[in-house]
């Protein structure tokens, strides 16, 4: 009685084994390649049997691309399939029955399937996704001409006619700012604002799924000309000002004197009140224009206006 019933168990498990390996032990794999490189698609066999057959099919139309054939020893790979599409392109291990595409580009994505007939069948779906080979991002100055306003430096970069990208900022390690395009082939481009004075490590990411590449900014190189003339300009404000303090030190000096001398004539008197006021010194200055391709002259007029209270003296 229970040997009956194991019979019919070990029989009902054999029919439900068989019954999946005739749907087809069905798996799938997803393969990301980058253009102009290989992709292997493998059978996971170690062997090939002698009864098998092994296709490879291509696209929502099932195209034959290749074909073996172990009782006749062949091996096919069909060149003219699609227009030519996998033309010299196709490579058939001749142990394990793996497709590989060499040279890949982007019309040999999308999915492939494999299909091993015997004593039983074996289907596999490969799903396979061609990015583009990255170009390294070029990082390129937007400042508009080297202003006085302006301590910032802004750049741009970019990278032309890409598709499935993201294009990224970073500060050190951490993330500014990002852009990113899905399907079209499109230039993209990202803005950042420096400071001239700032000495972080800026360096710009274009990444897809797979690889990336980046750039790192030379702010010394890009950024250079006006931080060079800020400094300059810097530097000749400050003399400017010294100068400017260094006459009102002087008109200050002669005022005293001519009101002490003043005072000294007038000491004799009784009463004489002198008031004496140094009014409002006027200084204006104009600075030369510091961008030598700056056709617009950039003037900066600044008033100097110093009021002294009146000195009375008793
Ligand atoms: C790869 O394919 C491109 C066109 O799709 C072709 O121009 C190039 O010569 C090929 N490279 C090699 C090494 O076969
Ligand atoms: C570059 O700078 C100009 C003016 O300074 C501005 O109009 C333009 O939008 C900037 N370009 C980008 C891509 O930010
Ligand atoms: C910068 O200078 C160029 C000429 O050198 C001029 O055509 C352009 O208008 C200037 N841009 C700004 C924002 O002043
Ligand atoms: C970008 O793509 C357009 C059209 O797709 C093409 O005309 C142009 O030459 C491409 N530019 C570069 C730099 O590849
Ligand atoms: C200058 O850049 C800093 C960031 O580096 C930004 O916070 C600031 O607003 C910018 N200033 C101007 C005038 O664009
Ligand atoms: C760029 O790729 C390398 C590996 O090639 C990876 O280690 C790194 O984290 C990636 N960087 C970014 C910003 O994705
Ligand atoms: C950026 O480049 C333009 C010319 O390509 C130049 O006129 C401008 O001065 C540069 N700006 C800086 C900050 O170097």
């Amino acid at each position: 009685m229970i040997k009956k019933m194991f019979y019919k168990l070990l029989l009902f498990c054999l029919c439900w084994r068989h019954l999946i390996d005739g749907f087809g032990s069905q798996t799938n794999e997803r393969q990301s390649v980058i253009e102009g490189d290989s992709v292997t698609l493998q059978t996971d066999a170690t062997e090939m049997h002698e009864e098998e057959d092994i296709l490879w099919y291509f696209g929502g139309e099932k195209s034959l691309v290749a074909k073996i054939n172990r009782e006749t020893k062949t091996f096919f790979t069909y060149n003219y399939v699609l227009d030519g599409r996998f033309r010299d392109r196709l490579k058939l291990d001749r142990q394990t029955g793996s497709l590989t595409i060499t040279n890949i580009t982007t019309e040999h994505a999308g999915l492939y399937k494999l299909e091993i007939s015997g004593a039983k069948l074996i289907s596999k779906t490969f799903s396979v996704s061609v990015f583009a080979r990255l170009p390294v991002p070029v990082i390129s100055n937007n400042s508009s001409n080297c202003s006085l306003s302006s301590s910032n430096c802004s750049l741009l970069c970019s990278v032309v006619n890409m598709s499935d990208v993201t294009l990224s900022w970073y500060k050190g390690n951490s993330l500014l700012s990002s852009i990113s395009v899905s399907d079209l082939s499109i230039s993209l481009s990202l803005p950042l604002e420096v400071e001239y004075q700032d000495k972080n490590s800026y360096s710009c990411v274009i990444n897809n799924p797979i690889s990336n590449q980046t750039t790192h900014l030379d702010n010394s190189q890009l950024c250079h000309t006006c931080s060079a003339l800020d400094e300059k300009s810097t530097s000749h404000h400050v003399l400017t000002s010294a100068a400017s303090a260094g006459f009102l030190l002087i008109v200050a000096v002669f005022g005293i004197c001519w009101v002490y001398r003043k005072h000294r004539k007038t000491e004799g008197a009784v009463d004489a009140n002198v008031t004496v006021q140094i009014h409002k010194v006027e200084i204006t200055y104009a600075d030369p224009t510091f961008c030598k391709r700056n056709a617009q002259k950039l003037t900066t007029t600044e008033d100097t206006r110093v009021e002294y209270a009146p000195v009375c003296i008793r």
